[in-house]
């Protein structure tokens, strides 16, 4: 997968944006607040269909402007293609793709894959569920257009819910449709589950390798899978049988919680509460990591993302690099550093001079947010 191009309209504080790269190494250098996150945020729309900081679209779109644009151009299997997203400031967002209107988030899936790593990511390891909920949702979502599709359906009918349980009280008849919501909770959070389940097995083998190269073989890490209780997790390849399976599991709970979850308001079974727990060394990397063990951890998780997409898809998916050198230790800089071959890389800097460039990599320096060096 090779990013070959981008041009962005008022994205961020880039007005009017061109830039070419390179096929293998691309160091993004820049003072602070010159764009350099921007335009790797840019590139996360256009992959994962969000910024990677979940920026609500106003907040994205230049001043001014009505919509903001991000155009790309991708080669993949040998072929290329045009990406381009619209985003509006009502949140509407329009996804085209060589000049056809996609009509669903599933349709632009796989057509720019990318990892992209920043210092926030640490978050992974120490923070709430809701960011590995989010981490694994992005991959998969790469992966599976029937998940980025699931996905959307599912928070669709997880906000009608928990609009109804919440209003319920002053209205009770908005609890007629209630069972029908149920119902299709239970059939794409099934969906949900069993893809999810497959991927964090593959993930967890991937990450692990990851990890203990990192650690110079020093520590184990284990990634576990955590749903719905009564859930089995060990799935195979029959997806339409593993799916009616986790659908029925889930069906069980929620006929449990049915009453309780009218009475207190709250949704209480569902993939909404899924969750990883990561271990290292067999203790709870949450709880227990130091902070470079929490960093170890957070960099093996997305190098494992990328091994996954590349197994998966046959192409290393685009690697994006937001300011974590500066973040990391001697040893672990140079793993990282060491990892960096074997597809695109984009790369973000204050000091480019950290960062080798083999021939054909690029030096792309951003001032304000425009292209002002090139090499
Ligand atoms: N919607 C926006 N319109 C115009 N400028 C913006 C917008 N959002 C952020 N910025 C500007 O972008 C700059 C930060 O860019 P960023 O990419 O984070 O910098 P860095 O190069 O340090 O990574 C700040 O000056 C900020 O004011
Ligand atoms: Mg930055």
């Amino acid at each position: 997968m090779v990013l070959n191009g981008i041009e962005l309209f008022a994205h961020r504080n880039y007005a009017e944006f061109r830039a070419e790269f390179s096929p293998g190494v691309n160091v993004i250098c820049g003072k602070n607040a010159q764009g350099k996150t921007n335009l790797l945020e840019a590139i996360c729309i256009l992959a994962f269909g969000h910024s990677h900081r979940y920026a609500r679209e106003r907040d994205i779109i230049g001043a001014d402007a009505e919509f903001s644009e991000i155009r790309a151009r991708v080669t993949s299997n040998g072929r290329e293609n045009t990406l381009e997203t619209r985003l509006f400031r009502s949140a509407k967002r329009t996804v085209t793709r060589n000049g056809v209107k996609l009509a669903t988030a599933g349709e632009a899936a796989g057509t720019l894959t990318a990892v992209m790593f920043d210092p926030s990511d640490l978050d992974l390891v120490r923070g709430a569920p809701e960011n590995r909920r989010r981490e694994l949702d992005a991959i998969i979502a790469q992966l599976r257009p029937r998940y980025a599709d699931a996905l959307t359906e599912f928070r669709r009918l997880y906000a009608g819910k928990l609009k109804i349980l919440r209003d319920a009280a002053e209205k009770p008849t908005l609890l007629d449709a209630i069972d029908e919501y149920n119902h299709g909770l239970i059939e794409t959070g099934a969906r949900l589950i069993f893809y999810r389940a497959s991927f964090v097995k593959k993930l967890a083998e991937r990450a692990r390798e990851q990890h203990r190269d990192c650690s110079g073989g020093a520590e184990d890490l284990e990634i576990i899978y955590l749903t719905e209780r009564g859930v089995d997790t060990e799935v195979s390849d029959d997806a339409p049988a593993e799916i009616r399976k986790i659908a029925a599991a889930l069906a069980a709970r929620q006929r449990e919680h049915r009453e309780h979850e009218i009475a207190s308001g709250k949704c209480l079974t569902g993939a909404q509460r899924d969750d990883l727990e990561l271990k290292i060394n067999g203790t709870s990397a949450r709880t227990f990591a130091s902070q470079g063990q929490a960093r170890t951890c957070a960099l093996a998780l997305k190098l494992a993302e990328r091994d996954l997409i590349a197994e998966d898809t046959g192409e290393a998916p685009v690697l994006l690099l937001d300011d974590v050198l500066s973040e990391l230790d001697e040893s672990r800089r140079a793993f990282v550093l060491g990892r960096i071959s074997g597809g695109q890389v984009l790369i973000t800097t204050c000091e480019p001079g950290e960062i080798p460039i083999a021939d054909g990599g690029r030096i792309l320096e951003i001032h304000a947010g425009r292209l002002v060096g090139c090499t």
